[in-house]
């Protein structure tokens, strides 16, 4: 079985044969939970629906999760199995069955699909867990030799649902263990491999470490896809399998190195292979490489595999070739259907990055060969650990590449300290996480969220829960916040780029404002909303009052944008994807795709499409259909789509279709008019556009006709001539500022002119002193420079007062120096006497002094050095 067969084997088989509702991989950005960076593990995204937070679409659920985990990447490539990303297969009960239904279907599964040899199968259990072993026995034919209890079996990550487990292995073989007398199931050598794991989650982990007993009974099982494979497919590691080897071909093909022929290099290769994944795939779900949080775990990932590269000999820019290899992996796997969309995207996203890296690298270089040459100079040979900490940093410089230059030069780095620094950034990065807290989901147990409705007529409705700081309360009084769920809203809540409406409730004792409106994971709106006056309680009856000139302005923004998205790939591609949007009651944001800046004629075209489109008047419609119907009538996908069924279609007839759940007008012409306000680049091969429609597009052109008209009286023309006008300004002004250049220069030959009038012999030197009316430095030398041309054997000293300073500048030709004249010297003396210091060149030499009241005697004391000079 190839691993695409496995896995959809195993999501089938749940949901076929076990009656699961088989829902699509979630992000890897984990929704509202901030206890997550990354989600690592199958459960992760289903944790309310184990703590009964959140009511699930069913009590049995099953997915392939793709997954992040990176506390153990020293360990990538050095064993058979460890890898950064991975998908774990998993079926989920919320309540519903337990440990009589899952143990006899993970063997079911393991020994009748996949046809695994049950002689080599081994089972550990909680030490405690007498009923799982009763099971296991008397359920499935498992050897009774091959059940042992472990202490460890018991599952956790970090807070939130947990419990023991029991754990399958394959067995497989001696010659792959570590021959020690010790070995067996739970040894850490690469005889037995877990391949499943069975949750028996029956206890909610608090922050504290308290351990409290769930109200149900939950199943949360993980199977790994990639060890799996690797079974199944006879391979000795992960990286042999289908789902990772193309990317050690690739890898292996640039850099000319041959799998198998070094156990160095393929560590190297598999390290490649399992980074290339994570990389493409944390970019696919919109991570982009930062300095921080998740997007550091990418950038960390990415030059870790960049580092991997040059180990192989690779110098130039390959990881962006990978991504091919990654696309190819996972071109017929359903959940990864975005990554056939988004590899060109993906791809430069990695190729500016790696640029990037080479560039910081070779400054990272030139740091350390100085660091290198100092401690060398010193007769030392430890380099500070704070060093090699910046280098890694703000170098980007893996610790090991640093160790291993410094080596070449008989120099350790200062391990202990380089520690110290690291455990210091990581409290900053824990402290920053804890600090950027989202909104923890309020528990909503005792409320009945499925009566409650969406109606955008409403405007009555009850107060159904109120929540503060992630707990429930009865009332909230004058000056407080909170998020309130009521029976039905015509509120719609913030998505799809778009803000969620703002309005007010009014109830008999209070008045509160909504500043917005948004949906809890499980789907359930709520309104952030704030008191103004007096209190509310729960099971009181508001009056729901919407803003609906803002929600109007939205929807004039929301339907623009994509009339806006649809003109973008008629006039400037195909190629251009959605990344990001904000829509807003006053503006709209949109980010895409496209790796040049929009050229002006382009913005014309688009402008005009989507006022053409405006013009035409064209009635939405708005429906619901299944997905794959939607994208048979060639709806844009939008990614994520999880309970995946029904969709909400938004279809501007003939010219713009997409999946959608914002609000809109009803026809094109509500719009009134749209203009783009501007067009910029906000991220390597990604561009943002600004537009303003409606009311405020109307303002923003009375504003220019008001500037135009305004233009046309201050410059006394015609508005159709302004330009023209503007035009034959600016070359006045040219000219004008040519002309002065002219009388400078005038000036200064004039100033010299007048200086050679006072020339006078001093041996046989022909010498000028004098001071010059100058602004800067620069003419001063200009003088000089005229001056000294029309002297024969000369030396020119001029002197000038420059914004209360004095500036010197001292010139001798050529027949002069070879006398004996220093231009240097002279000026040593003169600056002195006013107060400063300088030095030069035998011909040409500048300084600066602070006491221009005693330009005299600096002239005095040149003079003096140059009839010192005559006598040498
Ligand atoms: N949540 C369990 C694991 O990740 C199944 O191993």
């Amino acid at each position: 079985m190839t691993g695409n067969e496995l896995r959809e084997a195993y999501l089938q088989f749940f949901a076929e044969k076990k009656d699961h509702l088989r829902l699509s991989s979630y992000s890897l950005v984990p929704d509202n939970d901030p206890t997550l960076l990354l989600i690592g593990a199958g459960m992760a995204p289903l944790k309310p629906f184990f703590t009964g937070k959140m009511k699930p679409p069913r009590n049995r659920i099953v997915t392939c999760q793709r997954c992040v985990r990176t506390g153990d990447i020293e360990n990538v490539g050095r064993t058979a199995r460890h890898q950064t990303f991975f998908e774990m297969l998993g079926n989920f009960s919320f309540g519903d069955y337990f440990k009589q239904e899952a143990i006899p279907w993970a063997w079911e599964f393991l020994t009748e699909v996949v046809e695994l040899p049950k002689d080599k199968l081994w089972v550990s259990i909680y030490p405690e867990d007498d009923e799982a072993r009763e099971i296991w026995l008397k359920e499935t034919d498992v050897n009774p030799d091959h059940i042992v209890a472990l202490e460890d079996n018991f599952w956790e990550i970090g807070p939130g649902p947990c419990g023991p487990d029991s754990e399958i292995y394959i067995d497989l073989g001696e010659e792959r263990g570590c021959g020690e007398p010790t070995c067996g199931i739970g040894c850490d050598c690469d005889r037995f491999l877990e391949i499943w794991n069975l949750v028996f989650t029956q206890y909610d982990r608090t922050e504290e470490g308290e351990y409290n007993l769930l109200a149900h009974k939950n199943i949360d099982t993980g199977c790994g896809l990639e060890r799996l494979a690797s079974v199944v497919q006879n391979k000795k590691t992960n990286f042999e399998t289908d789902l990772l080897y193309p990317i050690i071909e690739y890898a292996s093909k640039i850099s000319n190195v041959t799998y198998g022929s070094d156990p160095k290099k393929d560590i190297s290769l598999k390290v490649i292979a399992d980074h290339a994944r994570s990389v493409a795939i944390m970019i696919m779900d919109d991570i982009l490489p930062a300095n921080e949080g998740r997007g550091y775990v990418l950038r960390r990932t990415l030059r870790r595999a960049i580092r991997h590269g040059r180990m192989l000999g690779i110098t130039k820019p390959f990881l962006d070739g990978a991504v091919d290899a990654v696309v190819e992996i996972f071109r017929n796997a359903k959940d990864f259907s975005e990554i056939l969309a988004k590899q060109d995207y993906i791809k430069r996203v990695i190729r500016v990055e790696e640029d990037r890296f080479a560039s910081t690298l070779a400054q990272g270089i030139e740091l350390l060969n100085e660091e290198v040459a100092r401690l060398k100079d010193a007769h030392e040979t430890v380099l500070h650990g704070e060093v090699g900490f910046k280098l890694y940093d703000t170098y980007g410089f893996p610790r090991e590449l640093t160790e291993e230059i410094l080596h070449e030069n008989g120099i350790t780095l200062d391990g202990e300290c380089f520690h110290q620094e690291m455990e210091k950034q990581r409290t900053r990065a824990r402290s920053a996480r804890a600090e950027n807290q989202a909104v923890s989901v309020p528990d909503l147990s005792g409320v009945d969220t499925g009566s409650l409705t969406e109606d955008a007529d409403a405007v009555k409705a009850t107060v159904v829960a109120i929540w503060r700081d992630g707990g429930l309360v009865d009332a909230l009084h004058d000056g407080e916040s909170a998020g309130v769920i009521l029976s039905t809203t015509p509120f719609h809540p913030e998505g799809g780029g778009q803000v969620g409406d703002e309005g007010i409730l009014r109830s008999e004792l209070g008045y509160l404002s909504v500043s917005n409106t948004k949906r809890l994971p499980d789907g359930t709106i709520y309104h952030v909303a704030y008191v103004e006056e007096g209190q509310i309680q729960r099971g009181d009856a508001v009056d729901v009052c919407l803003d609906a000139k803002k929600k109007l302005s939205s929807a004039r923004n929301h339907t623009a944008t994509h009339l806006l998205q649809a003109a973008l790939r008629r006039v400037v591609g195909e190629h251009v994807q959605q990344a990001g949007s904000l829509v807003t009651p006053e503006r709209l944001r949109f980010d895409f795709t496209n790796f040049e800046p929009v050229t002006e004629q382009q913005l014309r075209d688009v402008e005009e499409l989507v006022n053409e489109e405006i013009l035409r008047s064209s009635e939405l419609h708005i429906s619901m259909m299944p997905i794959d119907e939607a994208k048979a009538l060639g709806a844009m996908a939008l990614f994520g789509e999880k309970y995946g069924d029904v969709v909400r279609v938004v279809n501007v007839p003939d010219f713009s279709i997409e999946l959608c759940g914002g609000s809109h007008v009803s026809n094109t012409g509500q719009i009134g008019l749209f203009k783009i306000v501007s067009e910029s680049g906000v991220a390597a091969g990604v561009r943002r556009i600004e537009a303003i429609t409606g009311r405020a597009a109307f303002a923003y052109a009375a504003e220019m006709s008001r500037m135009v008209q305004e233009l046309s009286r201050k410059l006394k023309t015609r508005s159709e001539d302004l330009v023209s006008q503007m035009d034959k300004f600016m070359d006045e002004r040219k000219s004008m500022q040519e002309q002065l250049r002219n009388f400078a220069t005038f000036r200064d030959q004039a100033d010299a002119q007048k200086l050679l009038m006072g020339v006078q012999t001093i041996g046989d030197f022909h010498v000028v002193v004098g001071k010059a009316n100058v602004d800067s430095m620069d003419e001063l030398r200009k003088i000089a420079d005229l001056t000294c041309e029309k002297l024969e054997t000369g030396i020119v000293v001029l002197g000038a007062i420059i914004e209360d300073k004095v500036s010197l500048v001292v010139k001798a030709d050529k027949a002069a120096v070879q006398m004996g004249a220093h231009a240097g010297n002279i000026i040593k003396e003169a600056a002195k006497a006013v107060g400063g210091g300088g030095g030069g060149r035998p011909d040409m030499a500048q300084a600066g002094g602070k006491i221009p009241a005693q330009l005299p005697q600096a002239f005095e004391a040149a003079v003096a050095v140059i009839r010192r000079q005559i006598s040498a």
